[in-house]
């Protein structure tokens, strides 16, 4: 059993101004492409620090989740604070993810370079970063999803299986 943690990041959203569409995109994306049993763990909070921290610490330290995709908080206005919550709760930054990212969204949005989105792990948690508009969720996730399984097997996580119609996920043999 695979466990994925799907943390929204947003005043409006967690204040009810507007549906989570992000969230609900993330929870989606993974139905459609992981054939693998999984578990999700939804939790939705405003862009306050402290808040942010606690759940993700939640999701990887209580819940064990394999993987932890965020949504919303990572630009550079005043209140968005994803990246630097999710800097402060991990052990090491997988640097990788957010430059491929950003390089990849960058052929479809000019903006691409605003998001300030970073990945890293925390325990046997790995954590991804992604911008809060729904649509940015599959174009970020299409370039890193393939090493994300190989990524979770050497943190000893649960393992992953896809749809290779949808995503091709590698994984090199080992010696
Ligand atoms: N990346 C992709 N793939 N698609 C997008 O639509 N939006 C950009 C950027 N990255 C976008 C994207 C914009 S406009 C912003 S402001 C930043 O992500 C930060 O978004 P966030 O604060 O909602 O996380």
């Amino acid at each position: 059993m695979v466990k994925i943690g799907v943390l929204t990041i947003s005043d409006r959203a967690s204040g009810g101004v507007y549906e989570d569409l992000g969230g609900k995109e993330i929870i989606a994306v993974m139905d459609d492409w992981l054939t693998c049993e999984k578990q999700y763990f939804y939790e939705i909070v405003p862009d306050e620090l402290e808040l942010i921290k606690d759940k993700l610490i939640y999701l990887c330290d209580e819940a064990g989740c394999d993987l932890v995709l965020t949504t919303g908080g990572t630009g550079p206005a005043p209140r968005d604070v994803t990246p630097e919550a999710t800097e402060a709760v991990s052990e090491k930054l997988m640097p990788g993810f957010g430059e491929l990212m950003r390089a990849e969204s960058q052929k479809i949005v000019p903006t691409a370079i605003l998001s300030r989105q970073i990945a890293a792990i925390r325990k046997k948690s790995l954590i991804i970063n992604l911008p809060g508009n729904p649509k940015a969720i599959k174009e970020c996730l299409l370039p890193v999803f393939p090493a994300v399984p190989y990524c979770i097997d050497l943190m000893g996580g649960n393992y992953i299986t896809a749809d290779e119609n949808k995503i091709k996920i590698f994984r090199p043999k080992r010696k």
